[in-house]
């Protein structure tokens, strides 16, 4: 019998990366549930197996979500369907609270079909502000107050507390800036990259000293995989991210140097909240399990410069990038 695992979100970024890497196993067979707010069918892999069935659903209505795990037999989730983007969860606060009800909602169905294991997305962002640098798993302070950094809180909290009361074994990725050919141009690579290569202005949210650390999509896949197959980090939390840290003025002038963009560099006023001056994990788990150095930012954008997907998906025809 195939091990039946679901992706919620899958159609996104993350999600589909994660798709395409397990669907590679014949005997996989992945279930990929998305409403389509952010992701895109483009995005989801096609494999020679036959082996990834979409279903196009809203995790946040029980009972759609219900008929899925009555059409299979669920083994386990991957719940990474969220609304995201800083500008969007800003503008759109109540919709990102309701996303506490999909994750509950998911827990219960889970519970009920006896999955083995619920692997959760939560986020840099519930460190907040920076206590201390780099930001650790267990001992770091979580300070932050905005509505998408409470419902990751809150996310990690059902996970701990449905494995205290109904035994449903978890594992939280807490992911730092993960990018790759299915980002979305919300996000801050992509966005400038685009930019870059038609030679349009580069808009900085401040004055761009804000710093960042940027992760290639396959170190964080590869990290899942290995905690998936191996299973490793039950009942625990990991930080998913690189270490390298830039300024998103240094990330602009970069990627105008790397693509030989003429575009002009164009400040705009800070965010009003959530826009952290610092953020860094320590991954020292991380680098263990995936034992093999990380993806430097340099050569993650020269893959993406190279990925016909990406510049397909941004009607990017021609680069000048070497
Ligand atoms: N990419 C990052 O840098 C990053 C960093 C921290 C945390 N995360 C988390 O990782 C997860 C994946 O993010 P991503 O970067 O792939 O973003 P994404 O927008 O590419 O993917 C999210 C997907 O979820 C879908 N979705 C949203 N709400 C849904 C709902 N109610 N029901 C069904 N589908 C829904 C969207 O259509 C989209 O395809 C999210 O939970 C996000 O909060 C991402």
């Amino acid at each position: 019998m195939k091990t039946n695992i679901l992706i919620t979100g899958g159609a996104g970024n993350i999600g589909s990366s994660l798709a395409q890497k397990l669907s590679e196993n014949p005997n996989y067979q992945i279930i990929i549930v998305d409403n389509l707010s952010t992701g895109s069918k483009e995005k989801i892999p096609i494999s020679p197996h036959n082996n990834v069935h979409f279903i196009e659903a809203d995790c946040n209505q029980y009972q759609e979500m219900a008929k899925v795990f009555n059409q299979f037999p669920i083994h386990y989730v991957f719940h990474f369907a969220a609304v995201v983007g800083v500008k969007r969860t800003q503008e759109n606060p109540l919709k990102v609270l309701q996303d506490i009800k999909g994750i509950e909602y998911m827990l219960q169905l889970s519970k009920t079909a006896g999955v083995k294991k619920f692997f959760f997305s939560s986020s840099s962002e519930v460190y907040g502000e920076p206590i201390e640098i780099p930001q650790k798993e267990h001992s770091t302070p979580l300070n932050s107050r905005v509505p998408y950094a409470v419902v990751k809180n809150v996310g990690e909290c059902y996970c701990r507390s449905y494995y205290q009361e109904y035994e449903l074994p978890y594992t939280i990725f807490r992911f730092f800036n993960t990018y790759g050919p299915y980002q979305t141009t919300d996000f801050v690579i992509p966005k400038f990259l685009v930019a870059a290569l038609k030679n349009e202005p580069i808009t900085i949210y401040g004055d761009g000293s804000q710093s960042r650390t940027f992760t290639y999509i396959d170190d964080n896949v590869d990290t899942m995989i290995k905690i998936f197959e191996n299973n490793l980090l039950t009942n625990d939390i990991i930080n998913i991210g690189n270490d390298e840290m830039i300024s998103v003025l240094e990330l602009a002038n970069r990627i105008k140097n790397i693509t030989k963009s003429k575009s002009e560099i164009v400040f705009l006023p800070p965010l009003k909240e959530g826009d952290m001056t610092r953020r860094m994990p320590d991954n020292t788990k991380m680098r263990q399990i995936l034992n093999r150095p990380l993806i430097s930012l340099e050569e993650g954008i020269k893959r993406l410069l190279n990925n016909k997907k990406f510049l397909e998906l941004n009607s990017i025809t021609k680069i000048c990038a070497e």
